[in-house]
């Protein structure tokens, strides 16, 4: 959004940072504090540049974050060099009062496929570097790309150690974030549980559970306070969605698991939305209305790879009932068509998925593939709020992969708290049947605790589901190193996130073909 000076003097008031604004904004004057105490962040690369975001808080947890309840002018620079001795482009954003004094600068006009760097100044500070690079052009030839996968990161159950170790991989073009940015839980509730099942926070969250949107702000504000992730921002533009602890825990389209009222829950939900937004460095294409916020999006990289962000929360059908603690739920007899990614986002994905591309990435929440947990062996029960409850949508997204000969399609998942790696079988009964995808599932930050390679009474899963080959309970992320003929996936994990300092190992390295799904040791 572009500064109207008009209406900001308007807003302003007498407030004496604001004078002189009509000539240049005065800078000199200082907020209550530093402002950048939350950092930076970029995403949603295209070929001539990317979304810019910071929030300014000087006092994070504190309500307004410390700032006055004014429009403050922000201003911001690209440029081709760390020590911005090359600034190639700059702008003024305005950070509103309505918006949590968040900014999202839309920089346009740049270069494809190249590194930038990015600096905000406000109130006579600057703000810390980020860099970040711009999507190669379209129709380009693209050697090689290189995207982290990251998310579920209840601060409460550990350090983002794994961000650290995350922003320092080399040449990364992007990080997907796959959701569970915030946790919604007031503090102590959900924790690692303990050798004799007593659960241990190793920080805690400030409050109680959040509804209201100063709420979320503030969860926020706790959460990208942390250093880590500050760091992991900066390194690398996030391709950010949202799974459901943005917003309540198993929430689907208008119910919470509770089963609400939906013109309540809605309330919450919009301003969960709204805060969303303002944390995320996403476009104004996704700015919350009262409907819902639009958060599935298409980002295509040369002819290399087409992203498909997708939300398979607020346009499914319910949760079938048998899934723990939800009250409200779709009961079997009910057997009209299942939606997870709701009618229209669907036919989008349909249609975009393409040939054109050397690989289709489809980069989303829930487990696509069916799965079989230790505790469901006996009755072959599938997790209800995965793909596995929606079968029917599941099986509408393949036939369609099928129907186009598409088999570059990659599927990129989070939620379960473990690394999986596996093919997506077109038909549910046949797990060794002839395959629609390869589906690669990345572990948490830090949601779990410290884990294990393979947790107790696990033993025989990766017998149990001959359509994976990988499963490990370390905390940790994935990253992509897409070519033309090889997508290559780094398993990473922490030794521990419940102290600091966690150290860094590999876990596997596995590869995919275009020509046909498969998960293959490298
Ligand atoms: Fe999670």
């Amino acid at each position: 959004m572009r500064l109207d000076r008009r209406g900001l003097i308007k807003t302003a008031g007498s407030l004496a940072i604001f004078t002189g604004l009509t000539s240049r904004p005065v800078f000199g004057r200082s907020l209550a504090g530093y402002p950048f105490t939350l950092g930076v962040a970029s995403g949603d690369p295209h070929p001539d540049g990317f979304v810019l975001w910071t929030r300014l808080a000087p006092d994070p947890l504190e309500r307004g974050s410390g700032m006055p309840m004014q429009a403050v002018p922000v201003q911001w620079q690209v440029a081709e060099d760390e020590r911005f001795t090359r600034i190639v482009h700059s702008g003024e954003e305005v950070a509103r009062p309505e918006l949590g004094h968040s900014v999202h600068a839309e920089v346009g006009g740049l270069r494809p496929a190249r590194r930038y760097w990015y600096r905000f100044l406000a109130g006579g500070e600057a703000s810390p570097v980020g860099t970040v690079r711009s999507a190669p052009a379209s129709g380009a030839a693209v050697d090689r790309l290189r995207i982290g996968v990251a998310g579920c990161q209840n601060y409460e159950a550990g350090y983002f150690t794994a961000y650290r170790h995350l922003s320092e991989e080399p040449d990364l073009d992007a990080v997907f974030h796959y959701g569970d940015y915030i946790y919604e839980h007031v503090a102590g509730r959900v924790c690692p549980k303990g050798e004799g099942g007593e659960r241990t926070c190793f920080r805690s969250h400030v409050g109680d559970e959040i509804y209201s949107l100063d709420d979320y702000r503030r969860r926020y504000a706790q959460y990208k306070m942390d250093p880590d992730l500050q760091a992991a921002h900066a390194t690398a533009a996030f391709l950010s969605t949202w799974d459901d602890h943005e917003v309540d825990n198993n929430w689907v389209d208008t119910w919470d698991e509770q089963g609400t009222p939906p013109e309540m829950f809605l309330l919450r939900r919009y301003a969960a939305m709204q805060a969303w937004y303002e944390n995320m460095p996403v476009r104004g294409a996704q700015f919350p209305a009262h409907g819902g916020l639009r958060m599935h999006r298409r980002l295509d990289n040369g002819r290399l790879l087409r992203i498909h962000l997708l939300d398979t929360r607020q346009h499914r059908t319910d949760q079938r009932c048998g899934l723990q603690n939800t009250t409200h739920c779709r009961p079997a007899e009910d057997t009209a068509p299942s939606q997870m990614l709701g009618a229209e986002q669907e036919a989008w994905l349909k249609e975009g998925m393409s040939a054109d591309f050397g690989w289709n990435l489809l980069a989303q929440q829930v487990m696509m593939m069916p799965f079989l947990y230790p505790e469901s062996r006996a009755d072959g029960r599938h997790n209800f709020d995965s793909w596995s409850g929606y079968s029917d949508a599941r099986a509408r997204v393949l036939e369609a992969i099928g129907e186009r000969g598409l088999t570059n399609v990659i599927v990129a998942t989070g939620d379960v708290h473990k690394h999986h790696a596996g093919v997506v079988p077109m038909n549910e009964e046949d797990l060794d049947g002839p395959a629609a995808a390869t589906e690669y599932v990345a572990t948490s930050i830090s949601s779990g605790g410290d884990g294990s390679d393979v947790p107790k009474g696990w033993e025989s899963v990766l017998s149990d589901n001959p359509h994976t080959r990988l499963l490990n309970d370390r905390r940790g992320y994935q990253v992509f190193t897409i070519g033309k003929d090889e997508w290559r996936t780094d398993v990473v994990g922490v030794d521990r996130v419940t102290t600091p300092g966690g150290a860094k190992t590999k876990i596997a390295t596995l590869v995919t073909v275009p020509q046909k799904p498969g998960v293959h040791p490298a």
